[in-house]
């Protein structure tokens, strides 16, 4: 995989202005109504009027929602959203109201949404054949698995296709068992990798985790720069590993699991060293190293197509979902031949996994971040995102911590950056008034006190600058 090169010159020239969403330009340009409040800076122009809106209401649909829905559903805001369209990196509500989408349906949407060419790809398969059986042949899942391969390094190149990043991961870890005979997985505190059985147990946050059976998996410690015991040393949080591999199992494991930055544990960078030195124990003692790329791969990192690839380690395993498909609902699990046999001790089959309309879409993705250089614009303009954050930093003592690559970006909040308090009320507060201004963002982390920042990767300078903007006035008015 090629590194991009990270010299100041390289961003300077690309913070000078671009072209805003080129294959949009000729879209009807009637301003929509902005934001609900008149003192917001000014949203960077945007030629797209979304169609009328004459659907039901959000407050009619919040009354259905709760009568009818799971009532584990939870949503943001006081006033919960109404979305009703989207167009690359901008929102539109019920009332045709604009807003800079910088959380892109949780790190989902990389393209932008509804980008034509994904449309096309997914309409033109859906009007030819929308479904069939993996039993007989097409060619979208093969070409897609193609392509796919092509972006892996190593001998990483067979495919499985599942509808979700749980089902990549269920399987990863299934396969890893197989292939090495132990039951032991090794995962990551404050690591999310899903919510069924086997998932729901290598995820490690006591909110994510249910009262069920979860067999066999070790939390080892977190190489957490700003929280963890060893700052910035990585090798020294993968001495844990050791430990756990010596007085936690047999001496042999079936595998590792990690992020390569944890986006539901709130945009958490490994610590340098710590995945080289993990890789190495772990193999030492028989196990696979799965990556789980859901959020931090297909380009979002900006540096590297796979966040892994930042680490200089290659995986036996890798698992993505959400962004592969720019909101189709698809994951996948890629590994080497020799590993891929163990599926075939027994019958393996997944309805939906590798449909004709998913995998379209999905090698649609994977042209349309070529073609648009999104990797580069990732790498760029979340750069100077980061740069322009680290300066409100300065500016704001309850910004503890900023940190991420690309458009994979964290903003801690605190409200005493020594004792490093999460500050938990403070950040609904902002994320209302940003709301208010025209700036969707997310939050997470353990505490529930990190900003998210995971924009579709077409997202601009002057959208960067807009939004550090906007979250500069809400911080203000705490
Ligand atoms: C890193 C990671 N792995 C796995 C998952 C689970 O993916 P899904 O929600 O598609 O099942 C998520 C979801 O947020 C995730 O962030």
């Amino acid at each position: 995989m090629q590194r991009l090169a990270s010299s100041r010159r390289l961003l300077q020239a690309a913070l000078a202005p671009r072209r805003v969403n080129s294959s949009l330009s000729a879209a009807a340009a009637v301003a929509a109504p902005e934001t609900e409040n008149a003192c917001a800076p000014k949203m960077p122009h945007f030629d797209y009027t979304p169609p009328p809106y004459d659907g039901p209401r959000a407050k009619e649909i919040f009354r259905k929602r709760t009568e009818f829905l799971s009532p584990s559903l939870f949503h943001f805001y006081d006033r919960p959203l109404n979305i009703v369209d989207g167009k690359m990196q901008y929102l539109f509500d019920e009332d045709g109201r604009r807003y800079l989408d910088a959380f892109g349906g949780i790190a989902t949407v990389c393209c932008g949404h509804c980008h034509p060419d994904i449309v096309e790809a997914i309409v033109n398969q859906a009007k030819r054949i929308q479904h069939s059986t993996v039993l007989y042949l097409n060619h979208a899942i093969a070409d897609f698995a193609e392509a796919l391969a092509s972006k892996m390094p190593g001998d990483l190149k067979v495919v499985f296709f599942t509808n979700s990043g749980t089902e990549a991961n269920e399987l990863a870890l299934m396969i890893a068992r197989l292939y090495t005979g132990s039951h032991d997985i090794i995962s990551l505190r404050n690591g999310y990798h899903g919510n069924a059985a086997g998932t729901m147990g290598a995820t490690a946050q006591s909110n994510w985790k249910f009262n069920i059976v979860q067999t066999g998996v070790h939390h080892a410690l977190n190489p957490d720069p700003y929280r963890g015991a060893f700052g910035s040393d990585g090798e020294k949080y993968a001495r844990d590993i050791q430990e756990i591999i010596e007085f936690g199992t047999t001496g042999r494991v079936g595998g590792f699991i990690s992020e390569a930055i944890q986006g539901v544990g709130g945009i958490v960078e490994l610590a340098p060293g710590y995945l080289p030195a993990a890789y190495n124990m772990v193999r030492k003692a028989g196990g696979l190293c799965i990556a789980d790329e859901v959020q931090a791969g297909v380009a979002r990192t900006g540096s590297h197509f796979w966040g892994f690839e930042a680490h200089g380690v290659i995986p036996d395993i890798v698992t993505m979902a959400k962004g592969i498909g720019n909101g189709i609902p698809i994951g996948a699990v890629v590994t080497t031949p020799e590993i891929a046999q163990v599926l075939t001790r027994r019958s393996y089959f997944n309805t939906f996994g590798g449909n004709p309309v998913s995998t379209a879409g999905g090698h649609a993705v994977l042209k349309v971040l070529e073609k648009e250089k999104l990797q580069e614009n990732a790498f760029f303009v979340g750069s100077y995102l980061k740069e322009r954050l680290n300066l409100l930093k300065e500016k704001h003592d309850i910004i503890g911590d900023v940190r991420g690559r690309g458009f994979l970006l964290g903003v801690e909040l605190v409200t005493d950056r020594q004792a490093k308090t999460p500050a938990k009320a403070e950040i609904s507060h902002v994320m209302n008034h940003m709301k208010e201004m025209g700036v969707l963002v997310g939050k997470g982390g353990f505490y529930g006190n990190v900003f998210r920042i995971t924009p579709p990767l077409c997202f601009t300078k002057e959208d960067s600058d807009f939004f550090v903007e906007v979250m500069d006035i809400a911080l203000s008015k705490l």
